[in-house]
């Protein structure tokens, strides 16, 4: 497998040394740049010239999207009305060079020399080249560009171009560009939206000394957004401002002279009446850009630095004895950060900020996987995304009154701005799960921070108000059993079941906490108590109806096979042929009907297993394995979701092999291209699934009601590992080597622990404990 890797092998960086027309629209999205806001692919400043369809220069800002009805041919009620999709925003990358009356490409010509690099520890994506023009014009080009960790709305970059052999005159032409496009979907359900054209009307236009910007209109949505760049030219001698429809043009005229650089710093931002009313957008981008240029991108550039510095020191995973596995563990990390809105408005998306899959809209992959991801390496961000969920509420209350149901709240399946824009509802809406999920999230943020504030503003409300669609959508059967009929659980190849087992178990643990919280409050908090009951209408016998409901909760089993159902039916169905499967006929979504797929034995992703490692107390050993051995083999993992949970279900029942393989599939999933859907965007679930798969997967942890476990295994080829772990206000570090575990406590008074099931006690005063 390791020979098959694309890039070199280094720990913190990623580099690729040849361009190559075959990988391009891949590469663009790993070399992606972003700061949960703005998302740049890695194209190159003076664009590509290469043919149709390999490449998308696509600038993204997450939230930021625009709204078209959805056509169904033949519709239904509620269905979901309106899609929300985010949008290819303009570009203010570019950077076009022309030596005398030649235009630098690098697809024309010679290159000589080669190296594009994303450093991890600076967060800059260097392109450094030598190039020689078809006339026999030679010129070193390096270009740098970062997103700003610092400041949402900023991007900087700057290129140095170097005539090596000539002398005469250079034109710089930096461009701001608002004709484009997003991409048009195909029959692949997971690639972008099906919008042509641009989709931003052009309201103004601002060209001024060395500011150009672009004032435009989202048609529905209703939003403005000003994208602004700033150009500085080192000794250009004249300049010369173009508008061509909704292309801004600055050209510089510069003296060339051999071996002397031409530096051309750009600034760009880009602000919306999301965040500020419209008057403010100029400016704000103005005065933003001004600062940015009295800044430097010198200093732009150490402030990322010092981000990403403090960042690494709380938040790295080291392996030390896989390169290749380092590589991707950290690259999952990065991307994770550049991915993750942090304003409590925004959320992150499945492809986060790096492509157009799944049109960005956020799912459940925030909760389930990404949410610990946070949680314990930066909990401050695993906070906003539960402040995102607060600001959905009334549309969630909306959604849920759509649904037929008369109390309650239910969260979308897929959405940017809370509407559910999920246009196939058997593998959309049908996944109430989702406000399971949600609850799940809310009580580990509780569990591992003890922050009653949040509980007492938001949280409480939220679990409460989601908790009452289980007892509105759920009945008593004849049995006296509490079932959850015609809903989808997280395996999207089995559609409207009754009592998935993911759901009722999740189901369950959501009523017991929704009655905890409620009377906690009316215990602790009266006021807080009163003022939600107020408004939602809480009734006095409420409570009391989620525990009843959760205690008598259908929890399929099968006695004879010895194994949870994953429903009621799924046992009964005929298992996939597999054998007689061939190769190319996966991932089967893109070759069979849904109906075939539903009639079938046959799993895209983790469901029963997910259940095991997120309810883990409540099953024994030998359940983990017999459930594991019978879900495995029907398992496709078509879905990017399931490796990672595989793998540290894998490690928990003793399948160090597999588990092993399943993590390495998910650790390099984006790098090695191996669902062969990069292009479209990375993996954000997957790329957390990597860090849960070292921390819960190899590291045996398990946070049960606020008490942190810990059973760890060190996998044969790893010399040592280390995580850490933000909990109860404090930083722990966690190593794993061939002489034992080493918990440091590295910030924090005391934290309690437990490994294999012994009680540790760290303080400051004793801060580090080992176990052999
Ligand atoms: C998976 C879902 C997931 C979605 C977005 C689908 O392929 O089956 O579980 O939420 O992708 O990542």
């Amino acid at each position: 497998m390791l020979d098959t890797h694309r890039f070199p092998p280094d720990p913190w960086r990623l580099q690729e040394t040849s361009p190559d027309a075959a990988t391009h629209f891949l590469n663009e999205t790993l070399f992606a740049l972003g700061n949960g806001y703005i998302g740049v692919r890695g194209t190159a400043e003076e664009g590509w010239s290469g043919p149709a369809g390999t490449s998308l220069d696509g600038t993204y800002l997450n939230g930021f999207y625009e709204s078209e009805p959805i056509h169904y041919p033949e519709t239904a009620y509620a269905l979901a009305k309106t899609n929300q999709f985010m949008l290819n925003v303009p570009n203010a990358k570019g950077i076009a060079v022309y030596l005398e009356d030649e235009r630098f490409d690098p697809l024309q010509g010679t290159v000589e020399a080669y190296q594009r690099t994303l450093d991890l520890r600076t967060g800059i994506l260097e392109r450094s080249l030598r190039w020689t023009s078809p006339g026999g014009r030679t010129i070193a080009w390096r270009s740098r560009r970062l997103v700003s960790f610092d400041n949402k709305h900023l991007l900087a970059l700057q290129v140095e171009v170097t005539p090596l052999n000539f002398a005469g005159t250079v034109r710089i032409v930096a461009t701001l560009d608002g004709a484009v496009k997003n991409i048009e979907a195909g029959d692949d359900p997971r690639v972008g939206s099906a919008v042509s054209g641009p989709a931003l009307t052009l309201l103004g236009v601002e060209q001024d000394e060395s500011f150009a910007a672009l004032v435009q209109q989202t048609r529905n949505s209703g939003f403005r957004l000003v994208s602004a760049t700033l150009t500085a030219v080192e000794s250009s001698h004249a300049t010369a401002f173009e508008q061509d429809g909704l292309r801004l043009a600055q050209t510089f005229t510069v003296p060339a002279v051999q071996g002397q650089p031409i530096v051309v710093t750009k600034y760009a931002s880009y602000h919306s009446s999301r965040d500020y009313p419209e008057g403010e957008l100029l400016p704000r981008s103005r005065a933003l850009l001004a600062q940015a240029r009295a800044d430097g991108f010198e200093a732009l550039a150490q402030r990322q630095c010092a981000y990403l510095a403090d960042f690494w020191q709380q938040a790295d995973v080291e392996i030390d004895g896989d390169d290749a596995l380092q590589q991707g563990i950290r690259f999952n990390a990065y991307h994770l950060l550049q991915s993750v809105g942090r304003d409590g408005k925004t959320n992150i998306a499945a492809k986060g900020v790096t492509g157009e899959g799944y049109e960005g809209h956020y799912f459940w992959d925030t909760e389930i996987y990404i949410f610990p991801y946070f949680l314990y390496n930066k909990p401050e961000i695993a906070r906003k995304l539960l402040d995102y969920r607060w600001a959905g509420m009334e549309s969630a209350r909306r959604r849920a009154r759509q649904m037929s149901h008369e109390r309650g709240a239910l969260y979308p399946w897929r959405t940017i701005a809370g509407e559910e824009c999920s246009a196939y509802f058997p593998a959309g809406t049908a996944q109430y799960h989702i406000n399971a999920d949600i609850a799940y999230s809310i009580k580990l943020y509780w569990d591992a921070t003890g922050d009653i504030d949040w509980l007492r503003a938001h949280g409480a409300e939220i679990v409460m108000e989601t908790a009452r669609i289980w007892t509105g959508i759920g009945s008593y059967d004849r049995q006296g059993r509490f079932v959850i009929n015609e809903v989808t659980g997280p395996d999207e190849y089995t559609a409207l079941v009754n009592n998935n087992y993911y759901t009722n178990a999740m189901a369950q643990l959501h009523l017991r906490f929704a009655a905890t919280v409620a009377d906690k409050l009316a215990a602790g908090y009266p006021q807080d108590h009163a003022r939600i009951a107020a408004a939602m209408g809480l009734q006095e016998g409420e409570p009391a109806e989620w525990r009843r409901a959760a205690d008598l909760m259908h929890l399929p089993y099968d006695t004879e096979l010895g194994i949870h159902e994953q429903d009621d039916s799924f046992l009964s169905k005929k298992r996939w042929d597999f054998a007689n499967t061939p190769a190319d006929k996966y991932p089967l979504l893109l070759n069979y009907h849904p109906m075939v797929i539903y009639r079938h034995q046959v799993c895209k992703q983790a469901d029963v297993v997910l259940a095991l490692l997120l309810l883990s107390d409540q099953f024994t050993l030998d359940d983990k394995r017999r459930d594991f051995d019978y879900y495995e083999a029907v398992t496709t993992h078509d879905s990017s979701l399931s490796s990672c949970i595989y793998s540290i279900v894998a490690a928990e029942v003793g399948y160090q092999d597999k588990a092993y393989d399943y993590f390495m599939e998910t650790a390099r999933m984006d790098l090695d291209d191996t669902h062969g859907n990069t292009r479209y965007g990375v993996h954000t679930a997957a790329m957390a699934g990597t860090w849960l798969g070292v921390a819960y997967g190899f590291g045996g942890m398990r946070v049960v009601d606020g008490e942190v476990r810990f059973a760890p295994t060190l996998p044969a080829r790893w010399r040592h590992y280390q995580f850490h772990i933000h909990l109860h206000g404090c930083l722990l570090r966690v190593r794993v080597g061939g002489d034992g575990t080493t918990y440091t406590l590295l910030r924090g008074e005391a934290l309690r622990i437990h490994h294999r099931g012994r009680q540790v006690d760290l303080t400051a005063a004793q801060s580090t404990h080992t176990e052999a």
